[in-house]
């Protein structure tokens, strides 16, 4: 199991008080706080390496690639993908969203499929489904929520 008390201690910022209680932070999907470890990863990277990467051919270029590359390794082991190809980095949710509704769901939606999402969504995750609906003539269905807040897939049926 995980133990909170010593994961919190891998973030500086929660070693403070807001309104005299210990700060807890839940907006994640919002900004996500940086442990030490990436705040040291960065302030390093910035320090030392900062460069164009697959963009030149001098020492600091060649570092910041690799080091890029190697993220990009890190995190294709940590989600199991086949290959590094699968591996995009984008500035946030919205672009990431936007690039599977537009590459993925172009592909494979036809006109008078059905698309679903629920009633929960933010609006990073509802804008490009209702685009992709409107450009193949799709119908978008929002799934209803159960008396005790699960999403309720029976509604589809
Ligand atoms: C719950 C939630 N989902 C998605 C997003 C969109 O994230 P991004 O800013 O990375 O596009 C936000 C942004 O505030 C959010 O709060």
């Amino acid at each position: 199991m995980m133990e909170i008390a010593k994961v919190r201690q891998d973030f500086p910022i929660l070693f403070q008080t807001v309104n005299d209680e210990p700060l807890i932070y839940l907006d994640n999907a919002a900004t996500t706080q940086k442990p030490k470890q990436v705040i040291s990863a960065i302030e390093n990277y910035y320090a030392h390496d900062n460069a164009n990467v697959h963009r030149g051919v001098h020492t600091l270029s060649e570092r910041a690639t690799k080091q890029y590359e190697e993220a990009r390794e890190t995190v294709r082991a940590f989600i199991n993908a086949a290959s590094t190809k699968e591996v995009l980095f984008t500035r946030g949710t919205t672009t990431s969203l936007n690039w599977v509704a537009q590459g993925f769901g172009d592909q494979v939606v036809e006109e008078g499929d059905e698309i679903y999402v629920t009633a929960l969504e933010h609006h990073s995750n509802l804008v490009p489904w209702q685009q992709l609906a409107k450009r193949k003539q799709a119908r978008l269905v929002y799934l209803p929520l159960t008396e005790e807040g699960s999403v309720d897939v029976a509604a589809s049926q």
